[in-house]
């Protein structure tokens, strides 16, 4: 692909890199555990292209509401974990009747299982609350204390509901192996507590993808394996629930220069790409950033400040020290940015930014940028 031909800002979907991360993953764990589910979770980045990619390579779908739950469904997916607390009755319903996996997080979905006719039988999890070592303060979902004990035992006085699985995901800011040792004690605790004999135990999400320097897929999976040994049965089935473990890597940003001008002697570098597209929560002080086609021996400069299209003043992207001095019409690439950015895509001043496929050596453009047409459209007008 020859970055020159793209239309910037835009997205680059690299499809066999994303099929590449999912069978990595999938092999990793497969070694050491016998039944396995690989769930994409869907609000990291629910791209259709992204989806279909997923789906074709044999990942289920882990969605968090009745829109996640329609999205995966109208696309195809036969297999899904439903989770989070804010579901509504009739898709939950709907999804236990499917035979889903519905990871349980609130009060009112016991309500509305005590209420499901008695003769339908039906399988659920459980959300296990859980804290880290790293945590500033407690995890906001899941059961903890006396409501999970209570919510063990009001499933089990349930004659058409049976305890199926327990679920304990957590995104931490360290993604570390130790995160993975701490659900997986956590997991056996919860086990051992109350007598279980689980036909799943749901870890969630929240790992490393092909990170430099970072744990990878056979890493995480040595880890689980050895936290879980003893409270795994011969048809124990471990799901996992990766965001951007699949799709951070294989997406990456592509701006243009549009503007440079000098500001209190710094050299300030206007590109048509926004802190927005790459960096949503503004969090991150620098990125996996290139410049691809520039030529051999192009002048220095001391020092360049790359700043976004929006007219936030905070919409800075880089600081460049003793770069390449950067001209009208460079193009700027970003990697690893497939989660959690084109999800997060506000509708701000410039919209949703177009987005091309890679596969088998091809470009196609998969959507095209949004403008004033869609945007109307959408509101009827
Ligand atoms: C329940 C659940 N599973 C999985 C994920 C995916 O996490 P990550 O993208 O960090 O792998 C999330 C993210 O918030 C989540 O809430």
């Amino acid at each position: 692909m020859n970055p020159e031909s793209l239309r910037t800002p835009c997205f680059v979907l690299d499809a066999d890199a994303l099929k590449a991360n999912y069978q990595g993953f999938a092999e990793a764990l497969g070694k050491r555990f016998r039944a396995l589910r690989v769930a994409y979770s869907v609000k990291t980045n629910a791209h259709p292209a992204v989806l279909a990619v997923l789906r074709e390579a044999g990942a289920a779908a882990e969605v968090v509401s009745d829109t996640e739950y329609r999205l995966a469904r109208a696309l195809g997916f036969d297999d899904i974990i439903f989770n989070g607390p804010i579901k509504g009755e009739a898709c939950f319903r709907e999804a236990l009747q499917a035979g889903s996996v519905v990871n349980i997080d609130s009060k009112r979905e016991l309500d509305w299982l005590a209420g499901m006719p008695a003769g339908h039988s039906v399988a659920v999890g459980l959300r296990v609350n859980v804290s880290l070592p790293e945590d500033e303060t407690f995890s906001r979902f899941g059961f903890d204390g006396p409501e999970l004990a209570a919510a063990v035992a009001r499933i089990r006085e349930m004659p058409h509901v049976r305890l199926a699985g327990i679920h304990l995901h957590r995104t931490s800011k360290s993604r570390s192996l130790d995160v993975y040792r701490t659900l997986a004690a956590k997991a056996s605790e919860v086990i051992r507590t109350f007598g279980l004999k689980p036909a799943y135990i749901d870890i969630g999400g929240g790992f490393f993808g092909s990170m430099p320097g970072k744990p990878g897929f056979d890493d995480y999976a040595a880890v689980l394996a050895e936290g879980l040994e003893g409270c795994l049965g011969e048809e124990t089935r471990l799901i996992v629930e990766p965001g951007n473990a699949l799709i951070a890597s294989p997406l990456t940003m592509y701006a243009s220069v549009l503007d440079t001008k000098r500001i209190a002697g710094e050299r300030v570098v206007v590109c048509d790409a926004s802190r927005n597209d790459i960096d949503p929560f503004f969090r991150k002080t620098d990125y996996f950033k290139f410049f691809p086609a520039l030529e051999e021996g192009r002048p220095r400069e001391n020092s360049q400040t790359v700043v976004g299209c929006t007219c936030l003043e905070n919409d800075r992207l880089f600081h460049l020290t003793d770069g390449p001095r950067l001209e009208t019409g460079d193009r700027i690439g970003f990697r690893f940015t497939g989660a959690y950015t084109m999800a997060l895509s506000p509708l701000f001043i410039r919209y949703f930014p177009r987005v091309y496929v890679l596969e088998d050596g091809a470009c196609r453009l998969a959507f095209e940028e949004w403008g004033a047409r869609q945007y109307l459209s959408a509101y009827g007008i």
